[in-house]
């Protein structure tokens, strides 16, 4: 069985551009775990649930239809909802869904479940340290708060989406915060994740790097 890769770390420090280019080079499948609490995020919104409602949300969890395809693309009950997912709104929506018992309970085993035949690359914020913990690779990266928000302005021109340097900026910081200080599964870098700090590097090079570690531990 081909191993899995946990890639975690802060918002916007390039898990998924990485996992991307990775799971191409490597033959593996990309698994965003990120989408999936987006996901989690927009259906609350779209019916008209605080993201506070735990019981609510996950009995809305329990029904809903969420399909993850490889290429990146997210279906919520058969609508796709990959591009809705990615506002500013759904970002904070997402971090703030993930703080809720159950509905990490019930995407931690949907992950899981994804990835029992290994091949994954899976990037998150608790996958070294809950989702994953044997896997053999960990990666934990990260780059500067301003670096982040730099790279995400230039992903959202290209794909068309708001792209405000200091509104994103400030999404970062904010989501940085709220992350690493919540009660469940907080971001951390598991004891033995290996940080790649990529505020000066170019994605090729932290793609070759995270190569070079697969190689060594396989
Ligand atoms: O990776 P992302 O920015 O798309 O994730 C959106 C939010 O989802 C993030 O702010 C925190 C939450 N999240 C999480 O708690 N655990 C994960 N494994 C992935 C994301």
């Amino acid at each position: 069985m081909r191993p899995n890769i946990a890639i975690d770390g802060p918002s916007a420090a390039g898990k998924s551009t990485i996992s991307d280019i990775l799971a191409l080079r490597l033959g593996y499948t990309h698994l965003d775990t990120g989408a999936m609490y987006r996901a989690v995020a927009y259906g609350a919104f779209k019916s008209g649930l605080p993201f506070d409602a735990e019981e609510a949300i996950a009995k809305m969890i329990e029904n809903m239809k969420l399909v993850i395809h490889p290429d990146g693309k997210v279906f919520l009950d058969g609508e796709d909802i990959s591009n809705e997912i990615r506002t500013n709104e759904m970002s904070m929506g997402a971090s703030d869904v993930s703080k809720l018992g159950k509905v990490r309970e019930a995407l931690v085993e949907m992950q899981r479940r994804i990835a029992a035949d290994g091949g994954y690359i899976v990037d998150g914020r608790d996958i070294g340290t809950v989702v994953l913990k044997d896997a053999k690779v960990k990666i934990f990266l990260t780059a500067s708060a301003e670096d982040r928000a730099k790279r995400r302005v230039k992903q959202n021109l290209e794909k068309g989406l708001p792209a405000d340097y200091d509104a994103i900026l400030e999404d970062i910081i904010k989501r940085d915060y709220q992350d690493t200080h919540r009660t469940i599964s907080p971001l951390k870098k598991a004891d033995d994740a290996i940080e790649i700090d990529s505020s000066k590097m170019s994605i090729e090079e932290v793609v070759d790097t995270i190569i070079e570690i697969v190689k060594k531990n396989s």
